[in-house]
């Protein structure tokens, strides 16, 4: 079990179009997933995805009980996907403040579809096909993003609406940041 550094935006590896897992059920894929999750843990944040901790490969992590980070979302299932792909149901977006393990300390809104079906694979390679909206959805998209190398506020048409946490939200638990 380890906890690792999670890279800030402006390291080359966030910005790099990550590779597919070829095989699944290695040593080296669960040491991975696990080194995720206690990282993830450890920052009580709501996903990560593998070249957050300097790994350029196809793997997210994400999930959600009910958080005050979060205090109007609904809970996300934890799951591991593997080599993601996304098919947006319509056209429908939604703006939501997001924040980012990557980019410390800062709030964003950032506009989402609103529906989507995600189909990947777990650790040991049995598939995976959802159906997700809302906050789910949204927490698909941004750790998705980061296997292409895109970052949440590359997203974000008005930056008027960028900041940071403890300002735009003071009322937030201050020992709790993205
Ligand atoms: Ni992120």
């Amino acid at each position: 079990m380890a906890v690792r550094e999670v890279l800030r935006m402006g390291h080359p590896v966030l910005r790099q179009v990550a590779r597919p897992v070829e095989r699944f059920g290695t040593p080296e894929l669960e040491r991975l997933l696990q080194d995720m999750r206690d990282t993830m843990a450890h920052e009580n944040g709501a996903g990560l995805a593998a070249p957050q901790i300097g790994e350029s490969v196809r793997v997210v992590i994400f999930g959600v009980s009910a958080t005050p980070r979060y205090p109007d979302a609904e809970p996300v299932p934890f799951t591991v996907l593997v080599n993601p792909q996304i098919t947006f149901l319509d056209d429908e977006r939604e703006d939501g403040w997001e924040g980012c393990l990557s980019v410390p300390g800062l709030r964003g809104v950032v506009p989402r579809f609103r529906r989507l079906r995600y189909r990947g694979f777990d650790e040991r390679g049995a598939p995976i096909d959802r159906l997700a909206e809302g906050f789910h959805a949204r927490v698909v998209q941004h750790e998705c993003d980061h296997l292409d190398g895109i970052l949440y506020p590359m997203r974000m048409p008005d930056m008027s609406r960028f900041g940071f946490t403890e300002v735009l939200f003071p009322d937030l638990d201050p020992a709790i940041d993205d």
